[in-house]
This record gives C-alpha cells, sequence and structure tokens, in this order.
C-alpha cells in the first residue's frame, strides 16, 4: 500500500469509523416518515426499509438524477411525479427534450403539448412581468445560446430594439403590463432594425446587419416558433396538474434551448408571484430531462429556482446521463441526488468528489443493475451517519411504459374520421407480452418484437408489426390467434394480410 493510499484512508477516517461503528444506511427514522405526507420510493437494500421521500428534513426539495441511458431516470421521474400527484396533488411541468415523456403523459390523463405546425409561444409575452425584466430575459437567453455578449453593439441594438417594440405598442416598460394586452413579436423587433438599416444612417451597419441575422434565425417563416403570438398558454402551466412540453418536433437544440430558457424563466416568474404556502408537500415540480443546455449554463433559471424554490413549495429534478453537464450551482445545491447505473470512471469520480461517499459505496455504484439506485440526501442538521445509501430497486408506478399497435394506415379516410372504429390498441408491457406468448410466439421473437417497437417510441403500425412476425416465420395461423385475441375483427384481419408486405 503506497503512502497516498495511506493518507486517503487518513482523511476519510471519519466516514469509515462511522461505517465500521454503524451500518452504512441512514438509521430508518430518516428513511421512513409518514406515508400519507411523504413519496415511497423503494425499499433499502441493507435493512430493507420502505424509503419514503419527504424534504422536511432537507435542504430543499429538488432532485438531480443521473445514471447511463436505459439505467431508469426516467421511469424514476415518472413514478415519482405520479406518486407527488396522489399525495399533495402537485402539479408537474416536464422540459421533455426527447418526447419520451409523451405516451406516458397521455396515459396518465395529463396534457401534452408538442410544438407542431401552427403552434407558437411568443417568447416576448409577459404573463404579468414588465417588459423591461422580460428584455433582460429575452437578453440572457440569447447570451446563454449564442456568442452575442462578446459583440457588445449588437448586443445594445438588440435589447433597445426589444425594449422600443414595447413602447410602441404602448406599453410603459417599467411598469407591470395591463392584464390582457397583446405583447409584440420578435418580427416587429427584426422590423424596427431593418427600418434603422433602411435609414442608412446608423454608424455600424455591418454590427446591424449581424444583429438583424442572428434574430431572423428565429422568425424565418416555417422556423418562427418563437415569433407569432402565441397558441400556448404558458403563465397557466404551473396549475395545470400534469404536462408535458414536447421539445423533439422543433428544428434542433438551438430552439430547444430556446423554448426550456422561456418556459424556466416564465415559471420562475410564476412562482415569485405565488404567495408562500402552508400547504404540505410540493405545489408544483419542473423537470428538466437532458437538457444539458439549460442545466449546465449558471445564467439559466434552472439555478434561480433551485436557489428560491423551497420557500415556494417549487420543485426541480435533473436527469442527466452526465452529471459534469449539470452546473455546479445546481448539483451541489439539490437535497437529494438518484445515482443509477454509471459506467463511466470519469463520471463516478465527479459524484464522489462531490457527494463525498467511500470506496465501499464507489463499488457498490458500480454494481447496480437497471432500477437499482445509491441516493444521497443532504440533510438540514449535521448528522452522524452516510447520508449516501443503496435501494434495492425503485418500485414503479403503474400504468407502466405502454405499447400502443395503430391502425391508420390500413383505415379508409372515412374509416378514421369514425369515431366508432379503434385507432390504436394500447397495452401495458406485460399484457402485450403475455399476450404474445400466451399465442404460442416463442421467446426470441418477442424480444425482437420489443426492440423493434421500443427503436420507435413503443408505438407500431399493425401492418409492420404483422411483416415482422412473418419475417421472423411466424406462422399465419398464430398472428391470427393473437389479432383475435387483441381484439381485432376478421375482417380487419383478413385486410391487414392483404396489406401487409410478407404473406
Ligand atoms: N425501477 C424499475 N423497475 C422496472 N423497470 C424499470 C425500472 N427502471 C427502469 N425500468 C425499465 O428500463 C427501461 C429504461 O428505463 P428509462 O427509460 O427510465 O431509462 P433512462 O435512464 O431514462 O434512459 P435514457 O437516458 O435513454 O432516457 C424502461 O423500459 C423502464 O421501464
Ligand atoms: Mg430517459
Amino acid at each position: 500500500m503506497g503512502l497516498l493510499r495511506i493518507q486517503n484512508l487518513m482523511t476519510n477516517e471519519l466516514a469509515k469509523r462511522t461505517f465500521l461503528s454503524r451500518p452504512p444506511e441512514p438509521p430508518f427514522e430518516f428513511l421512513l416518515n409518514d406515508p400519507t405526507d411523504s413519496i415511497f420510493v423503494g425499499i433499502t437494500k441493507l435493512f430493507g426499509v420502505p424509503f419514503t421521500w419527504s424534504f422536511a428534513s432537507l435542504t430543499n426539495p429538488h432532485i438531480s438524477v443521473v445514471g447511463i441511458t436505459g439505467s431508469g431516470k426516467s421511469f424514476f421521474v415518472k413514478t415519482f411525479l405520479t406518486r407527488a400527484s396522489y399525495i399533495w396533488n402537485t402539479n408537474a411541468i416536464i422540459i421533455d427534450w426527447a418526447g419520451e415523456y409523451i405516451s406516458w403523459v397521455k396515459q396518465s390523463g395529463g396534457r401534452v403539448i408538442s410544438f407542431a405546425k401552427g403552434d407558437y409561444m411568443n417568447i416576448m409575452d409577459l404573463s404579468g412581468m414588465k417588459p423591461i425584466d422580460r428584455a433582460k430575459q429575452i437578453m440572457n437567453s440569447l447570451d446563454i445560446l449564442t456568442d452575442i455578449s462578446e459583440y457588445p453593439e449588437q448586443r445594445r441594438l438588440t435589447a433597445e430594439a426589444i425594449e422600443q417594440a414595447y413602447v410602441n405598442l404602448g406599453f410603459n416598460i417599467a411598469a407591470a403590463p395591463p392584464p390582457e394586452k397583446e405583447s409584440p413579436t420578435l418580427k416587429e423587433v427584426v422590423s424596427l432594425l431593418e427600418e434603422k438599416q433602411t435609414e442608412g444612417t446608423y454608424a455600424y451597419p455591418a454590427e446591424l446587419e449581424n444583429a438583424i441575422y442572428r434574430l431572423r434565425q428565429f422568425s424565418r417563416p416555417g422556423e418562427d416558433y418563437f415569433a407569432n403570438k402565441s397558441t400556448i398558454d404558458i403563465g397557466k402551466l404551473t396549475t395545470s396538474g400534469l404536462v408535458d412540453l414536447d421539445l423533439s418536433s422543433l428544428p434542433d437544440e438551438r430552439f430547444r434551448a430556446l423554448a426550456a430558457l422561456f418556459i424556466l424563466q416564465t415559471l420562475k416568474e410564476k412562482m415569485r408571484m405565488e404567495s408562500w404556502s402552508s400547504k404540505a408537500g410540493l405545489k408544483t415540480i419542473v423537470t428538466l430531462d437532458e437538457a444539458w443546455k439549460v442545466a449546465s449554463d449558471e445564467r439559466s433559471d434552472a439555478v434561480t429556482i433551485i436557489r428560491e424554490g423551497r420557500k415556494y413549495s417549487f420543485g426541480l429534478i435533473v436527469a442527466s446521463q452526465n452529471p459534469t453537464d449539470i452546473n455546479e450551482a445546481i448539483f451541489s445545491n439539490v437535497g437529494t441526488t438518484v445515482m443509477l447505473r454509471i459506467k463511466f470512471e470519469k463520471f463516478m469520480q465527479y459524484l464522489q468528489g462531490s457527494l463525498n461517499f467511500s470506496d465501499f459505496m464507489k463499488s457498490e455504484i458500480g454494481k447496480l443493475g437497471v432500477g437499482q439506485a445509491a441516493v444521497d440526501m443532504s440533510f438540514n442538521t449535521s448528522v452522524r451517519f452516510p447520508n449516501v445509501f443503496i435501494l434495492e430497486h425503485i418500485v414503479g408506478e403503474l400504468p407502466l411504459d405502454t405499447y400502443t399497435i395503430t391502425m391508420m394506415e390500413i383505415l379508409q379516410p372515412e374509416e378514421a374520421l369514425d369515431p366508432n372504429i379503434r385507432k390504436e390498441y394500447v397495452f401495458d408491457k406485460i399484457t402485450l407480452n403475455s399476450k404474445l406468448v400466451g399465442n404460442g410466439l416463442n421467446s426470441g421473437v418477442v424480444l425482437s418484437l420489443f426492440n423493434s417497437m421500443g427503436e420507435h417510441n413503443r408505438v407500431i403500425e399493425i401492418k409492420s408489426l404483422v411483416d415482422l412476425m412473418a419475417k421472423q416465420n411466424v406462422g399465419r395461423d398464430t398472428v391470427v390467434a393473437f389479432l383475435r385475441d387483441i381484439g381485432l375483427s376478421d375482417t380487419m384481419i383478413t385486410r391487414i394480410f392483404t396489406y401487409a408486405s410478407v404473406q
């Protein structure tokens, strides 16, 4: 054993000693809270204590979730949000980068907001804020997403034009806006700059040109999601139950990040406007899943929510595959960190350095399987036991992930509009699995079907499903038995076979 190793042991001495004299799990009174006022997460590995999460004794209600792809981050988030809604009637807003929560939110009776054609979110909307503050926030987003801060002249021109656009519509930029008064859009800001260009008297025409160019990226027809009158009212989101803001159909990362930053800014303002509530539990939880650009920049309002959330009963959950993508200010301030399976040594070392757990715990974390977790909690009083403990697994909440078989490609146009004709069949995994196996498909085929569906957000067109079965040499009788079992009529089954490419 080298000298360094001995020194390490010495500096870890306190942790080791508590580890040797006490079990490496917090005492049960820290894990087991009143079940009507806390959220059940799972059973601890060592002593089998049901861990019920409450933030009463924690520094704050915020949670970070880290782990490799497929380790169970989103599964944990879904479970947590569902139970928070049962127990505290908590509202949840998911900023859904990849659209991976859509089917679950629909299943749970929540609202999905996607940016389809014709959906807009005007980033100049005030939701009660003073125009001058909104203008600052827009500039803040541009600072995070572009290099405009390196060009002070362009930055000044842009900020000025934004304020001018409000003034031109009769807003007092330093006062709370009259309710219902419609805000200008980025298009008007671009027009103001263009007018200046036409006048031709501005001393730095190149700067002006570049400032216009930057804003045009967000206001071109077809990509003007944030430069039109809103069709989406995000002001109401903090009180709308479960809401998924699906950003996956936006053209690229910059658009997704701009949407996420704007949403966080608005939520933060809403949070501050709502009065303090003595009600138990959390009023609202905002989830950022894989939104690295938004979680990694310290100027992002994710950081503000982390700092101020507690007093407003407002929680933030940040999930990421890469813990170093989560800003220090967030990572070191969350009250709870859920560590799922971690693969990279560099991430493991980062976590160990930040959370200060033992090498024994490190090796335990290295062995975690899907859905198993190590949890770190930072208590608001000093405690004499290790903060990190292992959960045997996170116990999930039904409905689990669902699989959807759609009929759209085999229906006639008039059938597609007929409310009496079923367009899709939705199953949880266990039910679908038992229907496949029960009708005689072998487990290898079933596995490959689940894999293919998994690659497409667990949605499959019936024709493709039958094609996949045929390719795997599943007999026609077996396919027919399965289709009847899930509820299709013989007429529809015959039609599927005429349409399917493999007979
Ligand atoms: N605790 C659990 N119990 C049962 N199944 C689980 C559990 N955790 C995860 N799973 C299953 O494992 C799969 C992957 O989980 P999940 O989608 O949550 O991973 P993820 O960490 O969010 O991955 P990604 O980074 O790719 O989004 C899912 O099918 C999920 O149902
Ligand atoms: Mg996920």
